[in-house]
């Protein structure tokens, strides 16, 4: 009988030991100053996540070109010139023994628009959003340019103390469009076919690999499936997750859905289910142990594609039980957790000692459905924020006001296409 527990410790391929199975998973926290640099803000809000006992925290994802940014505040980094601010969050987020990781980005069609630079993707198609621009279709140079970036800024975060790095190869950025048949419809060797369309993906992990050397963790965040018909399958994700486990990463973390079908943020927007009753490509529905967490049949189904990289599965856990199971049971290696952690920082140490049975994530609405979701995280991230100020999370703040704050920081076209992170 398997005896891991959530509080088992787990060994990394590159040797690196996370101590406990629940990880904080990547949350934006668009806490940048107007330059793209962290703030104090971030210090605080890590320095809370570091207290809070889980084995693994991810930061929200950091862009690697300041031309491409997901949304308005988010950190970029470059190169070294905020080294000595990343060391501050480095230290902030590594207190109490506690592994951090950075996740990196590069938004690709789904940027904001910045005077003077239009998004960038494998192909120029607008992705399905109301108000979305077409992106400018890559050339080969500018493709070999990025590939580098990625390396460049995981090697910054390396030497300002980080523990380890999350490629966001998920949720509809640019890694997850190169993979995808509907936005990359390329015909050169970055895409035309599922070997080529993986490419970009497997350049990046190289790259980064060979900059960040042989023991530093390396993971990735990748889609089970986009949910749209005619999008990245289950089975090119199978195909995907047995060539990153070749590739040499340490840890994949499995989500899905972009911002077209976010499935990734599941029954808090009612569209993991009726994505997947939309897709042909996707199959059947989640099992009644897995009903709780989105994506963890999918894992159970990839297990045997990489059988030496562990796991982690995120969206939806909220009951310790499930959590448990999950991980006992073998399904996946390691519980990631978004929402709930951002209204409750500190809940990871209950779950593992076992004081708190559950962990509620909070939820607002109006009723009006493509608001609801961009409500309900932007919800969350200003929980984020109100940790970032030194005050604690509030789950009575009122959506109305809610709404109100994210037209202010993001402005109207946001709220067409933000979905999440
Ligand atoms: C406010 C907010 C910001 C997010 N930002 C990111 C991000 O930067 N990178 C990412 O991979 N996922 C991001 N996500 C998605 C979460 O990592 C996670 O996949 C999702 O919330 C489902 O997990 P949960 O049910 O535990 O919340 C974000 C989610 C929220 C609520």
């Amino acid at each position: 009988m398997d005896t891991t527990t959530l509080a088992s410790p787990l060994t990394l391929p590159c040797g690196a030991v996370l101590a406990n199975r629940i990880a904080k998973a990547a949350m934006s926290e668009q806490l940048s100053d107007r330059a793209n640099s962290p703030t104090v803000r971030i210090d605080r809000l890590y320095e809370r996540w570091a207290a809070g006992g889980s084995g693994l925290v991810i930061t929200g994802n950091v862009m690697i070109d300041r031309r491409h940014v997901g949304e308005p505040r988010q950190v970029v980094v470059e190169d070294e010139r905020d080294l000595p601010a990343l060391r501050r969050w480095a230290a902030a987020g590594r207190a109490n023994g506690t592994t951090l990781w950075v996740q990196v980005n590069h938004p690709g069609r789904q940027a904001m628009r910045i005077a003077g630079s239009r998004p960038v993707a494998p192909s120029a198609i607008a992705p399905r959003i109301p108000g979305a621009v077409t992106p400018q279709a890559l050339t080969g140079a500018q493709i070999e340019e990025i590939v580098g970036r990625f390396a460049r800024t995981a090697a910054v975060f390396r030497e300002a103390g980080f523990d380890g790095v999350q490629l966001h190869g998920a949720h509809g950025y640019l890694i997850s469009q190169f993979l995808s048949p509907l936005a990359n419809r390329r015909d050169d060797e970055w895409g035309g076919d599922a070997a080529r369309r993986q490419r970009f993906v497997l350049e990046v992990v190289r790259a980064t690999r060979a900059a960040v050397g042989p023991d530093f963790p390396v993971g990735i965040k990748l889609n089970s499936a986009d949910f749209q018909r005619g999008g990245f399958s289950e089975e090119e994700s199978g195909d995907v997750v047995a060539a990153l486990a070749a590739a040499g990463v340490d840890l994949i973390e499995i989500s899905g859905g972009t911002y077209e079908s976010p499935a990734m943020m599941g029954d808090a927007t009612g569209t993991a289910s009726s994505a997947a009753a939309a897709s042909a490509a996707v199959p059947a529905r989640a099992s009644t142990r897995a009903r709780e967490a989105y994506f963890l049949d999918y894992a159970v189904r990839v297990r045997d594609r990489a059988p030496d990289v562990p796991l982690m599965v995120t969206g939806g856990f909220r009951s310790a039980a499930a959590m448990r199971e999950a991980v006992a049971s073998g399904a996946c290696n390691v519980i990631g957790l978004g929402r709930p952690l951002a209204l409750h920082p500190d809940a990871s140490a209950a779950l593992l000692d076992g004081s708190r049975a559950r962990i509620d994530a909070g939820s607002r609405s109006i009723g009006v459905r493509k608001l609801d979701s961009v409500i309900d995280l932007w919800w969350h991230t200003r929980q984020l924020h109100r940790i970032g100020r030194g005050r604690e999370p509030w789950a009575g703040e009122r959506a109305l006001h809610t709404l109100a704050t994210f037209l202010l920081v993001n402005g109207w076209g946001a709220a067409r296409r933000k979905r999440g992170g």
